[in-house]
């Protein structure tokens, strides 16, 4: 692989929570990156491996993966693999990144390996998306450690909120310690269902709370969106025109414009789509 200079935006998908919607919002917001042409790399840092499995990944094409990149045993650019979607590629996981959490305890700087990587591979990636575990282990360290951002998916259910405090201050103290410019990128409420009533009772209460910190885009709660991964499909590729791919891509255009990253012809697309949508 060749690698030109592009501009860099690293995006950690974190919740400690379990089932918010991190794996489905890091598939489907890295497949709108590319599909509106940013070059996305995708990090599953999950050893569930779901989102490698949402995205057609075999376990037999996963022997090396992000464990054996962090723990130093490969390359970053051997365990790189193409996805069936142009322009989204992923490092998968496998079950040995189980251990890492483990095994990382002892190794060196072990805060700051997937940075080291990320710096290696150098800025052949516009935007890398990494999808954390569900835990606040040095895995989901190690990405904090490396992102620019972190997107929260949050479910609009009655305990939403619990442990949202705790992974803030995780952040900011990420923030202070390894990495001053990491920042919340935003909240992203997911699984949302407008017919009921305690969902938008949670986001009024979330957008009062946090204010420009929640996305406008919600994610609908969609069956489509449960359906795709076990197709090894994203949503927007399984049924780009359900609601819930939809979202996901003005999401993706929420979070791009948020950040900047949008080059003019982009923009020109994305107002044109909007006007016709
Ligand atoms: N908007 C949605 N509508 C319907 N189902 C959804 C939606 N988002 C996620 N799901 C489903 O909810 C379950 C949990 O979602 P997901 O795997 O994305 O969460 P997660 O936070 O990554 O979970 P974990 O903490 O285990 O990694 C999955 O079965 C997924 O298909
Ligand atoms: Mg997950």
């Amino acid at each position: 692989m060749t690698y030109i200079k592009m501009h860099k935006h690293i995006i950690a998908i974190a919740n400690q929570k379990g089932g918010v919607g991190k794996t489905t919002t890091s598939v489907n917001l890295a497949t709108a990156t590319a599909a509106i042409g940013k070059k996305t790399l995708i990090i599953d840092l999950d050893p569930q491996g779901n989102a490698s499995t949402g995205l057609g990944i075999d376990n037999y094409s996963r022997k090396i993966g992000a464990y054996e990149v962090i723990i130093g045993q490969s390359n970053a650019a051997v365990a790189i693999q193409h996805t069936i979607i142009p322009k989204l590629d992923i490092i998968p996981a496998n079950v040995n990144l189980a251990a890492a959490e483990i095994e990382l305890i002892d190794m060196s700087s072990r805060e700051f390996l997937l940075k080291k990587i990320l710096s290696d591979l150098g800025e052949f990636y516009e935007v890398i998306i990494i999808d954390c575990p569900p835990s606040l282990g040095l895995l989901t360290i190690n990405a904090l450690v490396a992102a620019t951002g972190v997107i929260i998916p949050l479910q609009c259910e009655f305990f939403a909120l619990e442990g949202l405090v705790h992974l803030m201050n995780t952040v900011n103290l990420i923030k202070k310690s390894y990495n001053p410019s990491l920042q919340i990128d935003g909240i992203v409420l997911t699984m949302m269902d407008k017919r009921n009533r305690l969902s938008l009772l949670v986001e009024a209460d979330v957008r009062e709370t946090f204010k420009d910190l929640v996305f406008k885009t919600t994610i609908p709660r969609n069956i489509r969106l449960s359906e795709a991964p076990s197709h090894g499909k994203p949503a927007l590729i399984y049924d780009s025109k359900c609601l819930g791919s939809v979202s996901y891509m003005m999401l993706a255009r929420e979070v791009l414009t948020k950040k900047n990253l949008l080059n003019d012809n982009e923009r020109q697309n994305v107002k044109r789509e909007k006007s016709v949508g």
